[in-house]
């Protein structure tokens, strides 16, 4: 690796799970520079989705906590990062149901001690290097709370009024990096997006829970009526818009993401099922839609989220690229593709958060 390479390091946390392990994987390919990855590995965070960065001296993984300042610390006095981008959290919002204990302590606390240690490394950094510092902290639509069927989309200018454990925690952390900017004039930009689907993705979400449950011939548990609508967005997009935000947003601003993709969640199984159909004629399953269940529904369950993203589109140059269409017929080809990733997922625990998510929730 050339010293370039190492002066541009970033610190990305929670890059083994979902959308940070994709985050990572672009930017060692694309942009080129050295990641340092902090990911505390819960049951969410997965070394396979990093297996093609083995021996590559551009990707350094850190197993430890967001919250733990001896850590932090070290590892940004070690690397030197220009930025620290933090995908880290509790992400499920039926986990933060059945229990919010860790969402609080990761996504409120781990945010705070994060931010503390990142602010004390950036206080002393010499004037020449603190002007071009970053934190940019990865959030989500939910913290602006649930849309009525023909209300205009969230924008960043739209009152927080987060409804679930998750969003709240989420609300709390985008709060607390607020006030580091506005106390501090700690560098930092906030990212709030909508609902990302791709490879990688635990199949504790709908979309992958939905693929694999009907490649296996298990009931696919929509949810009430299956009329709440989310905003899609392929995760390789978000992650284009992140570096662009990285790249060009201005600190202490925040930038809303979406896909312009607005889809009802029966419409979305429906249309999983109909591809795998496709792509499995062989199927004893097919048609899959025959394996659609309608089940209890989620306590307190957002009617419907929706994303104006003009404003990174039109300060930023940033907008998606991936039809819903074709996004969704290249994950279900992932899925389809990786039987070895998705075994490894569907271990044990998995078993056990399936039956005690699921078994409760009569049909
Ligand atoms: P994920 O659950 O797949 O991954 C979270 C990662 O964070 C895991 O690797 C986990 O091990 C790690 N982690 C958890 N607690 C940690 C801690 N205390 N210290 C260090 N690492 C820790 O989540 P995701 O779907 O990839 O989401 C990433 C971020 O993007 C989250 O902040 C989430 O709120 C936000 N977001 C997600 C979506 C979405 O649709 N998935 C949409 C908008 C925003
Ligand atoms: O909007 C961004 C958010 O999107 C992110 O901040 C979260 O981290 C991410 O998990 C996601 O939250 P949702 O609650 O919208 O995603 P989930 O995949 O859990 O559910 C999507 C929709 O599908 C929601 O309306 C609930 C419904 N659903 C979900 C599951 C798991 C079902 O009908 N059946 C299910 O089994």
């Amino acid at each position: 690796m050339n010293t370039s390479a190492e002066s541009r390091t970033i610190l990305v946390t929670g890059g083994a799970g979902f959308i940070g392990a994709n985050f990572v994987l672009e930017w060692i390919e694309q942009v080129g520079t050295r990641v340092v990855n902090l990911d505390k590995l819960t049951y969410a965070g997965n070394l396979a989705n990093l297996d093609s960065l083995r021996g590559d001296a551009r990707h350094v993984f850190v197993q430890g906590d967001i919250g733990d300042p001896v850590r932090v610390a070290q590892l940004l006095g070690d690397y030197r990062p220009w930025a620290v981008v933090n995908f880290a959290a509790e992400s499920h919002v039926d986990r933060s149901i059945l229990g919010a204990g860790e969402f609080i302590e990761t996504n409120v606390l781990g945010t705070f001690r994060l931010l503390e240690a990142v602010r004390h490394h950036w206080q002393a950094l010499p004037e020449t290097e603190r002007g071009g510092f970053r934190f940019l902290h990865v959030s989500t639509d939910e913290v602006y709370g649930s849309l009525g069927p023909s209300e205009p989309a969230f924008t960043e200018q739209h009152n927080y009024r987060p409804n679930s454990p998750y969003s709240a925690s989420k609300a709390g952390s985008d709060h607390l990096v607020r006030a580091w900017h506005h106390t501090w004039g700690l560098p930092v930009l906030t990212t709030n997006c909508s609902n990302n689907y791709g490879p990688y993705q635990f199949p504790e979400k709908l979309i992958p829970l939905m693929i694999l449950s009907a490649m296996q011939g298990k009931p696919l548990p929509v949810y009430g009526d299956g009329q709440n609508v989310r905003d899609w967005l392929f995760v390789t997009d978000h992650c284009a818009a992140i570096r662009t935000v990285l790249d060009r947003g201005v600190p202490g601003e925040v930038y809303n993401i979406g896909g312009n993709c607005e889809r009802a969640n029966l419409e979305v199984v429906r249309a999983i099922c109909r591809t795998l159909d496709e792509l499995l004629p062989d199927s004893p399953y097919r048609p899959h839609e025959r394996l659609i269940t309608f089940v209890q529904d989620r306590p307190g369950h957002d009617r419907r989220y929706a994303i104006d993203s003009s404003r990174i589109k039109r300060e930023l140059g940033w907008e998606p690229t991936v039809t819903f269409e074709e996004g969704l017929r290249q994950t279900i080809r992932w899925y389809l593709e990786h039987e070895q990733w998705v075994s490894g997922v569907q271990s044990g625990e998995y078993r056990k958060w399936i039956a005690a998510n699921y078994a409760q929730r009569a049909a």
